[in-house]
């Protein structure tokens, strides 16, 4: 089977990148990027590529590569569909907010909608590519949808979770520790398994493309993300305790690193994780494993969350605590409002609850992040719903550069580990400051010695204090 055209659905995170390093690996291959988003699309197709609708370091250079060769970026879902032979659904799937499973399962209406539309208009044989993460058993639906409403052809069905981290989008997608693909176990599934195979096999050595039965690749993809999360909940639940003994969370993390079965990575203490994953397909896994009964397997993930929350709290805390116990018309400035550095994303980030815990004690907060727009930011805050979208605004100042965001502040927390943040000109920015000057280091990225030099009283994450 061969792969002449390939239909994505949902020109997003997920969608852009990696349709894009697909079309830039594969030229013979025509990639049509579909989306309802009209300005999204009218973005991903501006001449100037800053104004891609997404941040990612080295997209630019792909599309510019790609983009008008083989690759399309467009609003025309149908025409797209019924052309291709192979469809990615790559839409959102929000947690819940309303009903059965709200907060914890996931929102497969858009999903769901992809499916009809895709039987509605298929008119030949189609391999329909699960990309979303998705709940286990959802490629089950989705069968039954393309099976039960469409126009009697042949739909398989393969799930192709996306391990790509944001900010690090394209390198993962160039080099990606393992492509996993899981299909039917019938020779139809094996057919479609191996002409995904092959659109990767265009730059992935054989031996990384890994591939299951559909049901493994769907819990997979949760459980990869949560075992991650897991760890950035186990080293922050350690830099609590590293607080209250004088240990140093980084020295921890180190020692215990080096152990090559524990190994390096995501030993990082932060504020809390954020990101469009983490969070959701944890939930979704206590989700399942309580409609499965499995009530400690439940509460065994759930703890992961409950940690995150918390250490978003006890850093919220330690600047009122910190503050003589009031921020009330207090100026506080955060570096950083992104999930994490290089993205412009800030879904979930730990950065939109602290600010929200914050402004709950009237404080008045002051944003610069390099990459997230002021909309972006008041939209997560009244996403929360916790007072009007007036009063946030009135609470909220967002900058576009560093200086005047800091001018007068009686606290500056860092809530991004955004490089630059290290080079500023902290002599300046300690001079423009109310005297104590505080400095929260949410990120651990700064040097407290120097730091303290300057003049800041200043704490870290699982960080003695002196
Ligand atoms: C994650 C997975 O890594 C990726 O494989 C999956 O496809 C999607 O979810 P992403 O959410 O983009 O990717 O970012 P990731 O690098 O995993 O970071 C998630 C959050 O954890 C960020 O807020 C980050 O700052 C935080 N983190 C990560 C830490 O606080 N400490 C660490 O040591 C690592
Ligand atoms: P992710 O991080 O999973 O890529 P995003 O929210 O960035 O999530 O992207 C999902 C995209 O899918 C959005 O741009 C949204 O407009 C698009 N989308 C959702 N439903 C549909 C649909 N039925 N048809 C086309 N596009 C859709």
């Amino acid at each position: 089977m061969k792969i002449n055209r390939i239909c994505c659905i949902g020109a997003g995170y997920v969608g852009g990148p990696t349709m894009s390093v697909i079309a830039q690996k594969n030229p013979e291959i025509r990639v049509d990027v579909v989306d309802l988003n009209e300005q999204r699309i009218a973005d991903w197709n501006d001449q100037d590529l800053t104004k891609l609708p997404i941040y990612e370091p080295g997209l630019d250079g792909v599309v510019a590569e790609a983009r008008g060769r083989n690759l399309f970026f467009s609003t025309e879902v149908d025409d797209a569909i019924e052309k291709a032979d192979m469809i990615f659904i790559s839409v959102n799937t929000p947690t819940k907010t309303y009903g059965t499973g709200k907060g914890m399962a996931a929102d497969l209406k858009y999903v769901e909608l992809c499916a009809r539309q895709i039987a509605r208009v298929a008119k030949d044989d189609k391999i329909v590519v699960e990309k979303s993460t998705l709940p286990v058993r959802t490629a089950e639906a989705i069968k039954s949808i393309l099976d039960n409403t469409g126009n009697g052809v042949n739909f398989q069905i393969l799930s192709n979770p996306e391990f790509l981290a944001e900010g690090t989008a394209i390198d993962d997608l160039l080099s990606p520790d393992r492509v996993l693909i899981g299909g039917e176990q019938s020779e139809e599934g094996q057919a479609a398994i191996n002409a995904l195979a092959s659109v990767y096999g265009a730059w992935v050595p054989e031996d990384r493309i890994l591939t299951t039965n559909l049901w493994s690749s769907e819990l997979s993809k949760l459980t990869a993300n949560a075992y991650l999360a897991q760890r950035v909940s186990s080293i922050n639940a350690l830099s609590e305790l590293c607080e209250a003994t004088g240990a140093d969370v980084d020295e921890v993390a180190k020692a215990i690193g080096m152990d090559s079965r524990i190994g390096p990575k995501f030993l990082k203490a932060s504020v809390g994780f954020g990101g469009s994953c983490f969070q959701k397909d944890i939930l979704n896994l206590v989700y399942i494993s309580k409609s499965l009964g499995l009530d400690a397997v439940a509460d065994y993930w759930e703890q992961v969350i409950i940690m995150n929350n918390h250490q978003r709290a006890r850093f919220a805390k330690k600047i009122i605590t910190t503050l003589y116990n009031t921020v009330s018309g207090k100026k506080i400035t955060f570096l950083g409002w992104a999930f994490k550095k290089d993205t412009n994303d800030s879904r979930e980030s730990a950065a939109i609850y602290v600010a929200d815990m914050l402004m709950d004690e009237r404080a008045e907060i002051a944003v610069y992040d390099p990459k997230v727009s002021s909309r972006q930011m008041l939209e997560d805050l009244n996403y929360l719903n916790t007072r009007s979208e007036s009063e946030n605004e009135e609470l909220m100042d967002t900058h576009n550069e560093p200086y005047g965001a800091t001018d007068g502040a009686h606290a500056v927390a860092i809530l991004t580990e955004w490089d630059e943040f290290k080079d500023l000109d902290w002599e300046r920015i300690y001079k423009g400051m109310q005297k104590p000057a505080f400095v929260f280091d949410g990120r651990n990225i700064m040097d407290s010695q120097r730091m303290r030099d300057i003049g800041f009283i200043f704490q870290g994450i699982g960080k003695p204090s002196e």
